[in-house]
């Protein structure tokens, strides 16, 4: 709340896998605000990306509902991401985003992977560091399945077999 001040805040949701943080932390930021002494006037815009295929990575992202983003000009920008595992999504995300000329930007992802080598982008805010192993629920897809689980947690080997793709 501190960084991102009293300007016009449009909160860029990521989309499928951010969602839920995405939800929950807009209505932490509204209790925030309506406790204090100003309203933070707050847009939420949802972008859509696609990468993964099964649990890797691949080199083609798309980005789906980004055609017209100039209303970012000038604002501040809080894109938020569910997880960054090699963090190339979020670097692309973000020159696209930049093009724009928002004021600033901020990332937060609710979930990092320690990998070996250092991360392409590195959120602002990061809710929790994990393990380098491919996670589901809480939004979080293997091949679209388990983003209804309310909790998160590794997939097993054999759960990664029987949903490939
Ligand atoms: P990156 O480009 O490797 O940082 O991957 C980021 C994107 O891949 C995120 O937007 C997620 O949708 C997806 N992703 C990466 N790791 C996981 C995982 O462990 N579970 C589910 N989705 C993941
Ligand atoms: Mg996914």
């Amino acid at each position: 709340m501190d960084d991102l001040g009293d300007h016009d805040i449009v909160v860029l949701c990521v989309l499928k896998g951010g969602y839920q943080f995405c939800a929950d932390l807009v209505e932490r930021i509204k209790a925030l605000s309506r406790n204090s002494n100003h309203t933070i006037p707050m847009r939420v815009h949802f972008i859509r990306l696609r990468s993964y295929l099964n649990d890797q990575s691949t080199e083609d992202l798309h980005i789906l509902g980004a055609e017209d983003l100039s209303f970012l000009a000038g604002k501040n920008v809080l894109i938020v991401e569910g997880i960054v595992g090699t963090g190339k999504t979020m670097e692309t995300l973000l020159k696209h985003v930049e093009a724009f000329r928002p004021k600033m930007i901020k990332v937060a992802g609710l979930l990092v992977k320690r990998v070996q080598h250092s991360l392409a982008c590195v959120p602002d805010y990061v809710g929790f560091e994990i393990p380098n192993r491919f996670v589901v629920g809480y939004a979080l897809d293997y091949n679209e399945y388990f983003r209804d689980l309310n909790h998160i947690c590794v997939i097993s080997e054999s759960g990664k077999k029987k949903y490939k793709v």
